[in-house]
């Protein structure tokens, strides 16, 4: 394999403000992964760096709501993101933080050096201020209503109903979500990049040099180009994130997109104190980031110009960019809960590992979105995984056991279709090595299914289990073959299926290296894979229905949860005496003349009756129809507003301070007692 003489390959960095989900791991970590562990195969020298983005604003909006510093949220989350990506073995030689201190001292100086360079524009501009809390407001801390589709609900940088992307002063009725206040104008300065410059003097050129990217990148940045850029600016008047490292600069932090990408520079630097320059400034090193769609202008673009601004950096050789990834026919949606997270995957389907990596790199969005359905994934596992790769590696050793102990038996390579077989694989390997380099994963996978196909036709032509009668050496040498394939597949699935790879070399006794021996003895059968059932399958899909059946509307005045405190104890008679039980909304309607009462029905398994719950602030009727909820059932009868009602639904809140439901984790049976 050519190539580059060394690589420096970067995944996204996440934000810590929430755990990862399948479509992070399909988008920009898993392609990665594969990219990085084929580099490392083929003996390259490569670096594979990522991290936690710590900054922005909806980090602070987190914190604000549960009364915690910013810092405890990243924290947090950088542990179950951490912990998620290494059970999943993706292999990065860093995992960082951008909150740390080296990342600061790296940010804070690449800004000096541009600074002292004069790339900046100095520029005042009028911002929205908000009185009472003595402080400019973020984008997303100033709510109004949308222009193009009257949402009085859409927030300064995006109307969340419609989809469009807005700025602050496009809002009607503007007010601030910290003090529900109307938010004066104020002028404040700024430094900015001059993006509209830098494209005529570098980043058309540099663009259109682009001849080998993906089309769906080269086509997202050619449309920015011609729109034309616009400066930027690259520092915000906010409290966390990287400061500005200068005087007259107080209360205000480096843009969190100029600050993150310098993070995997930071990182490379923690990773190499003394080596990292040659990874970042030496023309011979390949700089390769992996990304979702959403992140093609700041990676293709505004950080390629900030490189080329400070100078003496190498720039992006390629952006392999996926699109989106939707679950069930719908987009993920994290606020909704419509989503498959990567932690309650593994705690469903413990050390299934590889068959989700599988099902995700057959699906993967590389030229265009596509879809996770729960079918889609069982009939992957349960018929190419199980029953063409686990079935034909099971077989090759069932009858080793069988007929030789287990011995691998010696084998002349001479026979016609044994050469023509191993020319096939060669063949396949090849082919697999160049769909990987072109970030082709998808089609390189499948070809990995051919090789086994290859092995599963050359094993049913040659009939063992006949020929063992008459022709024990000749079984001896196809069985010698079989294994070589099983060999040679496992070392190619490498980059793919890690986890199983390494199962395979346990069997045959060997490792990625090391070729098959005569007379080295294959460890006992086991099943790489095992079906999944229906049962197994509905119940994932049952978890995504209840998950995603209630829309929350959203808050425009951000909610401060706070925790109560416990209460004195009271005895398990006190408790007994409850009555608390299992229920389905089967009905909904709004309480005339009143704003904040729904009334409700509900199917309690026993009977039909009456709920009147003041939760209509936060609950649209229609979409909580079909919502299972706990209902206290012995309550005593109340009327509220004319109606009766009978018994009380548990509500909690959730971290944004957000009003939900308490449901059973799966579905649960109606009129089932809560214990
Ligand atoms: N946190 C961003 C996101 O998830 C990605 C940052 S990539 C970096 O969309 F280059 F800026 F670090
Ligand atoms: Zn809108």
């Amino acid at each position: 394999m050519k190539g580059a003489k060394r690589y420096t390959v970067t995944a996204a960095l996440p934000y810590a403000n929430g755990p990862i989900h399948i479509g992070h791991l399909a988008g920009a970590y898993l392609p990665a992964d594969i990219y990085v562990r084929w580099l490392r195969a083929n003996g390259k020298d490569v670096i594979f760096i990522c991290g936690t983005d710590e900054h922005g604003v909806p980090i602070t909006i987190k914190a604000k709501n549960e009364k915690v510093s910013p810092q405890e949220i990243v924290d947090r989350y950088y542990q179950i993101i951490s912990s998620s990506f290494e059970k999943f073995g993706i292999s990065f030689d860093i995992f960082s933080q951008t909150s740390k201190e080296i990342h600061h001292r790296t940010a804070a100086d690449f800004f000096t050096t541009l600074n002292n360079k004069g790339v900046f524009t100095e520029t005042e501009t009028e911002q929205y201020f908000d009185e009472q809390e003595n402080q400019f407001l973020a984008d997303r801390y100033i709510i109004g209503t949308c222009p193009k589709c009257s949402n009085d609900k859409a927030y300064g940088d995006q109307c969340e109903k419609c989809g469009t992307s807005l700025s602050p002063d496009e809002l009607i009725n503007p007010v601030s979500a910290l003090s529900g206040k109307t938010p004066i104008l104020k002028k404040t300065k700024n430094w900015f990049l001059p993006l509209d410059k830098i494209q005529t003097e570098f980043l058309n050129n540099f663009i259109n040099s682009k001849k080998d990217w993906k089309t769906n990148v080269s086509g997202q940045c050619k449309s920015w180009l011609n729109e034309g850029l616009k400066p930027r600016a690259m520092t915000r008047d906010l409290d966390w994130g990287v400061k500005v490292p200068l005087k007259e600069a107080e209360n205000k932090v480096l843009y969190v997109w100029f600050d993150a990408p310098i993070g995997y520079i930071s990182a490379t630097k923690e990773l190499l104190p003394e080596n990292w320059e040659k990874y970042w400034k030496d023309p011979e090193t390949s700089l390769i980031h992996f990304i979702g769609k959403d992140n093609i202008v700041f990676h293709c673009v505004i950080f390629p110009a900030m490189l080329h601004s400070h100078g003496g950096y190498i720039l992006p050789k390629q952006v392999p960019a996926n699109e989106f990834l939707n679950l069930e026919g719908e987009k993920i949606s994290t606020s909704r809960n419509h989503a498959i997270w990567l932690h309650e995957y593994l705690d469903d389907f413990p050390s299934k590992q590889d068959e989700l990596r599988y099902v995700l790199t057959s699906i993967a969005p590389e030229t265009k979105d596509a879809d996770f359905t729960w079918k889609d994934f069982q009939a992957r596992v349960n018929n190419e995984l199980c029953s063409i790769i686990g079935n034909f590696v099971n077989r090759v050793l069932v009858l080793s056991h069988k007929y030789f102990d287990g011995f691998v038996q010696p084998c002349s390579f001479t026979e016609a279709t044994d050469k023509n077989i191993i020319t096939e694989i060669k063949k396949i390997q090849i082919e697999i090595s160049n769909l990987i380099s072109e970030f082709k994963f998808r089609e390189a996978q499948a070809e990995l299914v051919n090789m086994i196909r290859l092995g599963n036709k050359y094993i049913t032509d040659s009939e063992p289990w006949h020929l063992i009668k008459t022709d024990e050496k000749r079984v001896g040498e196809i069985l010698h073959i079989c294994i070589v394939l099983t060999h040679n597949f496992a070392v190619s699935a490498l980059p793919f299926l890690p986890f199983t790879a390494d199962k395979i070399f346990d069997l045959l006794n060997t490792n990625k290296e090391q070729t098959i021996k005569n007379g080295t003895k294959l460890n006992n059968p086991i099943l790489l894979f095992e079906k999944i059932d229906d049962e197994k399958i509905e119940k994932q899909i049952e978890k995504i229905k209840i998950k995603s059946n209630v829309k929350i509307f959203d808050n425009p005045h951000i909610q401060k949860s706070s925790i109560a405190e416990i209460k004195p104890n009271i005895n398990f008679d006190d408790f007994v005496k409850t009555d608390m039980r299992i229920a389905t909304i089967i009905e909904a309607e709004r309480v005339e003349n009143t704003e904040k009462l729904l009334k409700l029905t509900l199917d309690t398994g026993i009977d039909k009756r009456t709920v009147v719950s003041g939760i209509a602030n936060h609950f649209n009727p229609q979409e909580i129809i079909g919502v299972q909820v706990c209902l206290l059932a012995n309550l005593e009868p109340r009327k509220i507003k004319g109606i009766e009602s009978n018994g009380m639904i548990l509500m909690t809140e959730n971290a944004d301070g957000q009003l939900v439901f308490v449901s059973p984790s799966v579905k649960a049976m109606n009129g089932a007692t809560i214990r």
